[in-house]
């Protein structure tokens, strides 16, 4: 069968493109090379042979091109990070799926699965009880609670205020509260709806944080893994913000990847959407023990009581849905690192950019200090 994946010559586009070969796939590639992702143009991991169309997922020419003799698609590529440009959020992500469908509906074309990269932050902040008052979904926490260095969630019931113990994310409840999130849930309501009323078979994956090799480094504003890593390689200590007992999972990408193929080829989950999550729940201060441990550095973190807004307190997936159709996670936290590492150490430009972007994040006041730091 012959496949499209856009975003293909992209951290998780790439790899899956190289499942789906080893597989016997055909696969067609659409990527805009977008400058944020690829300063250096197309990454030498993309294979030569494959057609690749460069080209914007919202350009409706180019997707006809890439779409008329395809059976499968792979909607990969969108417009991610903590920027503000919020528009750019909707336009790539949300209309890119509406155009699609568009497409597939006038040029009857004869696709038989999409599958569509959704996100952990469709979830907002996340799932978690009350002693009194059980299940909650809480919006996330305002500046005056953060900059207190209050950073557990409070119950939101109407006089409550009770400290929420966090609880694992299944698929039920989405409360996204960043546009990128808010970019995902529509995404995913296009593929259901729209999937179902034209019987086009979608699937939606809520990856948890993604990570390995071929995460680019010049998406400099997130990506744990990456900023600490090259803090690391760099000698210098890694920031942990907040407290350091944020609650997160982390998922290889090479189990990304089949996950992505295990949904292409199995029809008992279309028309809905599934966790990618990992193992399980790790605190930032043992993931950073832990990737210290791996790289053989004898650095402490600094934990100094910055914190970010619009960072989530606790979000952990669980992946049961996904699990039924007989995937599972096959890399832990130190095959992650050592597999990132091992392709770090490959790469001609290690340079740590932390210091850039911290001042780059606090001018737009998306880095702050709360009152802990004042005392330090
Ligand atoms: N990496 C994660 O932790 C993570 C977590 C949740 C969801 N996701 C989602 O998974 C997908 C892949 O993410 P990734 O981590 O591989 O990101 P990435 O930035 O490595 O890859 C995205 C690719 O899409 C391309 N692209 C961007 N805008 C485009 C456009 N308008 N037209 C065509 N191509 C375009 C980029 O050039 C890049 O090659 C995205 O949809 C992302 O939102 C990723």
């Amino acid at each position: 069968m012959k496949v499209l994946v856009t975003g293909g010559a992209g951290f998780i586009g790439s790899h899956t493109v190289d499942l789906l070969l080893s597989k016997g796939y055909e696969v067609k590639v659409l990527d805009l090379l977008q400058s944020r992702v690829h300063p250096y143009g197309k990454p030498k991991y993309v294979i030569p042979d494959i057609e690749f169309i460069q080209g914007d997922v919202c350009d409706k020419e180019a997707m006809i091109k890439a779409m008329s003799d395809v059976e499968g698609i792979f909607h990969l590529a969108a417009y991610q990070d903590y920027m503000k440009d919020f528009s750019n959020f909707i336009k790539t992500n949300a209309y890119s799926t509406a155009l699609i469908f568009e497409i597939i509906v006038e040029k009857k074309l004869n696709i038989k699965k999409i599958v569509l990269a959704s996100s952990q932050s469709v979830y907002g902040d996340g799932k978690y009880t009350c002693k009194d008052h059980g299940i909650q979904y809480p919006d996330s926490r305002n500046i005056e609670q953060l900059d207190r260095a209050d950073w557990e969630m409070h119950c939101p019931k109407d006089g409550c205020k009770e400290y929420l113990v966090p609880a694992l994310i299944d698929e039920a409840v989405t409360n996204p509260f960043t546009a990128y999130g808010i970019s995902k849930e529509t995404l995913e309501k296009l593929a259901i709806k729209l999937g179902s009323r034209y019987s086009i078979p979608t699937v939606s994956m809520r990856y948890s944080i993604v990570q390995g090799p071929r995460n680019s480094f010049f998406n400099a504003y997130s990506g744990v893994c990456r900023i600490f890593t090259l803090r690391l390689i760099n000698d210098k200590p890694p920031v942990i913000y907040e407290d350091g007992k944020q609650l997160r999972d982390y998922v290889h990408v090479y189990d990304v990847a089949a996950a992505n193929v295990t949904a292409f080829e199995n029809s008992s989950c279309d028309y809905s959407a599934l966790n990618v999550g990992g193992i399980k729940g790790t605190n930032l201060i043992d993931y950073t023990n832990t990737l210290i441990k791996v790289t053989g550095k004898n650095i402490e973190p600094i934990i100094a009581g910055y914190y970010r807004y619009g960072d989530t307190r606790h979000t952990v997936s669980v992946s049961e849905k996904l699990k039924k159709l007989g995937w599972k996670n096959q890399y832990t936290l130190e095959d992650i690192f050592k597999d990132y590492l091992k392709w770090v150490y490959e790469q001609p430009d290690i340079k740590d950019r932390y210091e850039e972007v911290e001042q780059i994040m606090k001018k737009q006041s998306v880095l702050r200090e709360s009152k802990l730091v004042n005392k330090l």
